[in-house]
């Protein structure tokens, strides 16, 4: 029986591999992961796989082509949804030839916090006495030092909103907010095609107060870190609290390149839209691309588009406005020509909702919702100018 035995494992031999790998610590999915092994001089180059422990067993290839004699690697790991997985070392050209294969451990959530806006709406006065005058929206977004923008609404004639800005420093900031200032005007007049100006002056009588807050990804947290003597690494930034003051002025403000202006102008035309009953609550509820999105959710990007192009002053590939409507996706983009007869300062003649509505068959873009599954990897590289 011995006997037997220890020949099959004589015969085993020569295939065998001396790579062992070492359990992964604390890996996080996007996150940037180290891993060790042991080797022998003859082991050959490897590939590293992930496969999933759930009954699906699903794979992941993460890394390619490693040099056994290096005994450690450092990469980004692309999305790989969080749970229990084994990590194997593959032939470089045949995935069923394994040369070993850890024990399962955890991958966990992004080390980063969700990279999102969030719109608050509220009304400005309690009580009807105290909203007279003229209609107000207050706009504030509290991360930021003298970033609160005060704007007077009148109305003119059946669609006609005018939107101004009060440059008062004690109430409102010196500094104009394009981006701001045309996401309220072009989707006020919307509301007002679509619901009547009294409905809307109805639904704005009080005044609104609305809060913009961005999570900490969006914008350079260096001077956060550095008072707290944290090093500038993603798992420090795990450690700000949420939605943290960054102590600058907008305009002053490091963007970490992640377009951070079109999440904005995206998640405050979206809330006010659902706010003034243009589009439903329930928008958003369902994710995916434009084949499964509501007509909400379509217009929302449409107007998004529109503001986004016009406050940059061109139409751009819109990916950045895509994507902080559908999420990860596969994007091809729309074709310029929908918006040019838009893109000018004043509309005051012309009505949007025929050329914004998802109706209108110009609107020729593709989202295709992009789980990122076997053998790939997404990576964004977020760099700071300057
Ligand atoms: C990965 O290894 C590098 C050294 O190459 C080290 O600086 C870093 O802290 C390690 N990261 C983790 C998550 O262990
Ligand atoms: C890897 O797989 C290929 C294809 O099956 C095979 O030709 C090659 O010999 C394998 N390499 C090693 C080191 O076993």
């Amino acid at each position: 029986m011995f006997a037997q035995l220890s020949v099959l494992a004589l015969a085993l031999a020569p295939l065998a591999s001396a790579l062992t790998l070492q359990i992964p610590v604390d890996w996080h999915s996007s996150s940037q992961v180290n891993i060790s092994w042991s080797n022998v001089a003859s082991d050959p180059p490897f590939s590293l796989q992930l496969v999933n422990t759930n009954e699906f067993h699903d794979t992941f290839a993460i890394a390619n082509n490693l040099n056994p004699s290096a005994d450690f690697a450092s990469f980004q790991l692309g999305v790989i949804p969080e749970g229990q997985y084994t990590l194997r070392a593959i032939n470089v050209t045949n995935a069923n030839q394994i040369y070993d294969e850890t024990p399962s451990f955890t991958i966990q959530a992004p080390l980063s916090t969700s990279s999102r806006f969030y719109t608050a709406i509220q009304p400005i006065a309690s009580d009807a006495s105290s909203a007279e005058g003229p209609i107000q929206i207050r706009v504030r977004s509290p991360q930021f030092e003298d970033a609160s923008w005060l704007y007077f609404v009148d109305f003119d004639g059946p669609n006609i909103v005018r939107v101004e800005h009060v440059a008062d420093n004690a109430i409102s900031a010196t500094t104009k907010n394009k981006f701001v200032h045309l996401a309220l005007q072009r989707t006020l007049s919307l509301a007002a095609e679509l619901k009547s100006v009294g409905t809307l002056q109805n639904t704005l009588s009080y005044g609104l107060d609305i809060a913009i807050v961005g999570d900490n990804d969006f914008y350079s947290q260096r001077a956060q870190l550095a008072a707290q003597d944290l090093p500038p690494t993603l798992d420090s930034l795990s450690k700000l609290p949420p939605f943290a003051k960054t102590g600058v002025r907008l305009p002053d403000v490091h963007k970490t390149g992640l377009g951070s202006s079109a999440a904005l102008i995206t998640s405050l035309v979206s809330a006010l839209l659902v706010h003034l009953n243009v589009i439903p609550a329930d928008s958003f509820s369902v994710e995916g691309g434009t084949e499964t999105a509501s007509e909400g959710r379509k217009l929302a990007h449409n107007l998004a588009q529109y503001v986004h192009c016009l406050a940059q002053g061109k139409v751009g590939s819109g990916f950045d406005v895509s994507a902080a409507v559908f999420g990860s996706q596969l994007y091809t983009r729309f074709d310029p020509a929908v918006l040019a007869p838009l893109m000018k300062d004043d509309v005051s003649d012309q009505r949007l909702y025929p050329i914004l509505s998802p109706k209108n068959v110009a609107w020729d873009y593709r989202v295709e919702p992009h789980a990122l599954a076997r053998g790939q990897g997404a990576q964004v590289a977020a760099g700071e100018p300057g």
